[in-house]
């Protein structure tokens, strides 16, 4: 299978919430792909971060498809509501308090694409009986919650499990890693097999040069795989 496109996928959680719009312009302009949504509720993560409101008022601002990551105990009571907001994608947490598969055909009828993602310590196991079911795998490579945490290289031997477990079945899955990624680790996510890759501090932070900021970021990954 010929390799999947590297996309960068700046996370809005590390933007200026007094100039959102402005900053969703910026990292479109910039060469993102995609634009990250965490939605945290305090419960499943010790953090709140934004709502569907804010989703449904940045829609119009981008044609950059919106990755809205739920890191919320009960998902199903918000797919919904983060569908209606215009989302493309909306990925739920296997550790979650609700029922994984429903959650997925929940996201899938209403013509969204699935993801389901699995925190550092979660095996790669859990994820398996959803495969069939998925677009894409989410690894998280920080305990979710913040942004602006170190890395956790370890996560790299889960991910290139499922990035073989993908090829062997033949399987049409992006892979995205979230936390703690830049030019330092990009290069070694993509060489795992990592193609969509999330960026907070490294998308929105050094001198605020947010397309320098991705260009570094989509470098470092093309060089992983080359
Ligand atoms: C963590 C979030 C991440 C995070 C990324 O809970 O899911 O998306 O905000 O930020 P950085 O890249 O700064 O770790
Ligand atoms: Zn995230």
């Amino acid at each position: 299978m010929s390799p999947r496109k590297i996309m960068i996928a700046p996370s809005l959680l590390s933007a200026r919430f007094t100039h959102l719009e402005e900053d969703v312009v910026r990292v479109e302009k910039g060469g993102a792909d995609m634009l990250h949504l965490d939605i945290m509720d305090g419960h499943f993560v010790p953090n709140i971060s934004f709502g569907p409101a804010v989703v449904k008022q940045l829609r119009p601002c981008t044609t950059m498809p919106f990755d809205a990551h739920l890191m919320i105990s009960h998902p199903i009571d918000y797919i919904e509501k983060f569908a209606d907001a215009g989302s493309d994608w909306i990925t739920v947490h296997a550790e979650c308090d609700d029922d994984i598969a429903k959650s997925i055909s929940m996201i899938k009828e209403l013509g969204i694409k699935p993801g389901l993602s699995l925190n550092p310590g979660t095996p790669f196991t859990e994820a398996i009986q959803h495969m069939e079911d998925i677009d894409m795998l989410l690894l998280m490579t920080v305990n979710p919650g913040f942004s602006g945490q170190k890395f956790m290289t370890e996560v790299m031997d889960k991910l290139s499990e499922a990035k073989k477990h993908i090829d062997a079945n033949s399987l049409d899955i992006d892979i995205q890693v979230d936390g703690g990624i830049g030019p330092a680790n990009a290069n070694i996510v993509a060489q795992n097999g990592g193609n969509i890759l999330v960026a907070g501090n490294a998308a929105f932070g050094g001198d605020g040069n947010i397309t320098a900021n991705i260009a570094a970021i989509r470098e470092s990954a093309l060089k992983g795989i080359q």
